[in-house]
């Protein structure tokens, strides 16, 4: 059976490892195996002691009892460890959706949330995040005219790729009401977990026990190449169906990969402390940068997170889509910006990532470009 082509990874398989100015990653800065195991008083030869046998399907006890600490109302035998975090979104969908299901999905979106579920069911109708003034905005009476008994499940990403939204307490809240209501399993990505500036919501683990949490190593963390990722899933059964279609895709995590996330998730604090330190310094950077630019982009700050997702006057900058300037900035620049329309929004939007320490360099050099369009 076919899938939709998976347009950011093929926009970024095009130009990521060639491109001078990284603009749009959304992963945050990332360090060596040796720093790691430093930052976590480990050595090396612990790492090489490692034997490489298969290890636990569900993932090592030890590993999975850490990351419940993460949670409080999460047991360990809650933990289903990944392979990757995007493995989660295929084993979930893949084990809890039928061809006659309606799921909803929050748009824009990273990709595999929305095209997995169009893969495998009827329709996915989107909740779409709406660009407001001067910051994104969640239209709660949109969602309340699609949700219904009809609806499977609810797919949502807070903190938000690409906006960087993160709803209120009373906006979550509302959005766990309304699920409970209508007996929808909720699907909560979040993998941008930890990358709030402010007091923030609730694990979704932790309020509703029909949710299925992803999370993982790969941003907040800085350690997307350790493909560290799990789901929390609280009911017994979904559990165990899951993890029966694990056996199909990659049976149990990688020995390495569970050595190096518990190490990882010793010293969570100081990782996440570390990337909001560059995201918070790279704000700065894009709050003069669209100050000087006014008419060339509608600015919204992320509330949170390691993205932002920004507005572009076409006219003014000379193209007829966000598409064509990516791929002009791209092959004749040497930056790489994400179309808007890769994560299936309006082709005026480009994301932008905010978690790089070379993010300076590239903003000057956009800002470059810009100007020598006026
Ligand atoms: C919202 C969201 N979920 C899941 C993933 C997948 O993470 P990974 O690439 O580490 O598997 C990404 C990656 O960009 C993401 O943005």
């Amino acid at each position: 059976m076919r899938i939709e082509p998976f347009l950011t990874e093929q926009f970024f398989a095009e130009y990521e490892f060639s491109a001078r100015y990284l603009l749009a990653p959304s992963d945050c800065e990332t360090m060596s195996v040796g720093e790691l195991l430093r930052l976590s008083g480990s050595s090396l030869e612990e790492l090489g002691d490692l034997t490489l046998g298969y290890t636990e399907s569900q993932g090592d006890p030890q590993l999975r009892s850490q990351i419940s600490e993460m949670y409080t109302e999460v047991r360990s035998e809650d933990i289903v460890v990944l392979t990757s975090p995007v493995e989660g979104i295929y084993l979930a969908m893949q084990t809890l959706l039928e061809p006659e299901d309606e799921v909803i999905a929050l748009r824009p979106a990273y990709d595999a949330l929305n095209n997995v579920a169009r893969h495998l069911c009827r329709e996915v109708l989107a909740w779409n995040l709406v660009p407001g003034t001067k910051r994104w905005e969640l239209d709660f009476d949109q969602l309340e005219s699609i949700i219904g008994p009809q609806t499977r499940m609810l797919v949502v990403n807070f903190p938000h790729n690409p906006t960087g939204y993160v709803p209120s307490n009373s906006e979550f809240n509302r959005l766990i009401k309304l699920a409970r209501k209508h007996n929808v399993w909720l699907f909560c990505d979040e993998i941008y977990r930890g990358l709030e500036f402010e007091p923030t919501i609730p694990s979704a683990a932790d309020l509703y026990e029909k949710s299925i949490v992803l999370s993982g190593l790969s941003k907040t963390y800085g350690l997307p190449g350790l493909r560290a990722g799990w789901l929390v899933i609280r009911n017994r059964d979904l559990r165990d169906e899951l993890i029966n279609w694990k056996h199909y895709t990659t049976i149990c995590p990688a020995g390495p990969t569970e050595f190096l996330a518990r190490k990882a998730l010793l010293v969570k604090e100081n990782l996440a402390e570390r990337s909001k330190a560059i995201i918070r310094q790279n704000l700065k950077l894009c709050e003069a940068f669209f100050a000087r630019f006014p008419e060339h982009f509608i600015w919204r700050r992320p509330l949170a997170g390691s993205v932002a997702f920004i507005e572009v006057n076409l006219a003014k900058i000379g193209f007829e889509s966000a598409t064509a300037h990516c791929h002009h900035l791209a092959q004749n620049h040497g930056i790489v910006l994400l179309p808007g329309k890769c994560l299936g929004f309006d082709d005026t939007f480009v994301r932008l990532g905010l978690g790089r320490v070379g993010f300076q360099t590239a903003l000057e050099a956009y800002a470059t470009v810009i100007s020598d369009k006026n």
